[in-house]
């Protein structure tokens, strides 16, 4: 593999702990990609701190500095536009884009979901609604979907699955953690098999 490497955008709005999986892998010589810009919308976004701390490019994008969600995106196009970027990689991002945005964007933007889509995706369908809708329809197993965003929400093409069985005693918060590890693991690997078709 040579030099070249698949230029990453990370969007986020909490934790990131998605982002620090993803910082992980980019730091390692032989990942074919590296992250050239972190963005939140959320200010206080734990986050930004682990992309500070690797030496990362931050921006924060205020969502509520925005009286539409068309000006929020074009401040989001215009930062990305500055950076170089192949790919946006959806870490924890809690905003909903625009049909322009998806459009300008198609095929270059991922997203990790934790359960195994098609089922129990869509709107309203983020953290611990998840968990629950997948306890209350008794399955058996969950996971996390890393997939390709398009206009409907949670129903691009999957690249990447891994399952986690669901255990009897699971609460939402126990059966998110054991899939936010597999997240984890997912996401690199998505991000990978990605870079490597492309470059
Ligand atoms: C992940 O479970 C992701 O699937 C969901 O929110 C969580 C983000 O966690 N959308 P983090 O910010 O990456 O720690």
């Amino acid at each position: 593999m040579g030099t070249q490497k698949l230029n990453l955008a990370i969007l986020i709005s909490g934790s990131g702990s998605n982002l620090q999986a993803l910082i992980d892998a980019c730091s390692q010589d032989n990942f074919p990609a590296k992250i050239n810009i972190v963005i939140s919308n959320q200010p206080n976004a734990y986050g930004l701190k682990r992309a500070e701390k690797a030496g990362i490019p931050t921006k924060i994008i205020n969502h509520k500095d925005y009286d539409s969600r068309e000006s929020f995106d074009k401040a989001l196009l215009e930062t990305l536009s500055m950076y170089q970027v192949d790919l946006i990689c959806l870490a924890g991002f809690m905003r909903i884009l625009t049909k322009v945005f998806v459009q300008k964007w198609e095929g270059k933007i991922l997203n990790t979901h934790p359960a195994l889509l098609p089922k129990h995706g869509g709107k309203g369908m983020f953290g611990l609604h998840v968990h629950k809708a997948v306890l209350d329809a008794g399955d058996s197993q969950s996971g996390v979907s890393i997939h390709m965003v398009t206009e409907e929400c949670d129903r691009g093409t999957v690249i990447l699955q891994h399952t986690v069985n669901v255990k009897a005693d699971d609460t939402p918060e126990t059966l998110a953690a054991r899939v936010l590890e597999q997240e984890h693991i997912a996401y690199p690997k998505a991000v990978r098999s990605i870079a490597e078709k492309q470059l």
